[in-house]
């Protein structure tokens, strides 16, 4: 009996407080292309499916990190490249900066969030926002044909998606 009234309890609790990955995409998604990446790169999260809204925060902002991490260690890569005209290696220099100080703030961010300061995680997102654009501007800048055209864009709509779910815990 007592397990039962629990049972019936958790039961009536469960649809309150675990936020459904899909509609929280949806929400936060103006396209069916930024859905579909929100969806997908979340769900692949253990706990995304049971996570409430701000599990789902921290989950993407770390997923962001990772984001970040993995194109500024690219951009070492190619840095390490031998036959790089001084334009590339410029634009490489400001690819590898501006993601690592992005990550960075990024990690500063994932505490407050994880530690309920919304308001100062929601600046942190809004600060490294435009690492990925910053980045692909730097080889506008020098005239070259962007190396990591495909890493920016994806790192940009992965971070809109973030920064959404971020946004919706100050509501
Ligand atoms: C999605 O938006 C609808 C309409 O504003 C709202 O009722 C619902 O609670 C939201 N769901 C999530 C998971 O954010
Ligand atoms: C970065 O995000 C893009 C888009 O979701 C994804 O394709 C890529 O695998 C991600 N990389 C990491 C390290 O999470």
């Amino acid at each position: 009996m007592k397990a039962f009234a629990l049972l019936s309890t958790l039961l009536l609790l469960l649809p309150f407080s675990i936020a459904s990955l899909e509609e929280t995409c949806r929400n936060v998604t103006g396209s069916e292309e930024s859905y579909n990446l929100c969806v997908t790169s979340l769900q692949v999260v253990p706990g995304s499916r049971t996570a409430d809204t701000k599990g789902l925060a921290v989950i993407a902002t770390q997923l962001l990190e990772a984001n970040y991490t993995q194109n500024l260690d690219k951009a070492k890569e190619l840095l390490k490249g031998k036959s790089l005209t001084p334009s590339i290696t410029k634009a490489l220099g400001v690819c590898s900066n501006v993601y690592e100080s992005a990550s960075k703030r990024l990690q500063i961010g994932i505490n407050k969030l994880k530690s309920g300061n919304i308001a100062e995680a929601v600046e942190d997102m809004r600060a490294v926002a435009g690492a990925p654009n910053d980045c692909e501007s730097a080889f506008h800048d020098v005239n070259e044909k962007s190396l990591l055209s495909k890493e920016n864009v994806d790192a940009f709509t992965l971070g809109n998606v973030a920064f959404a779910i971020v946004a919706l815990l100050q509501k």
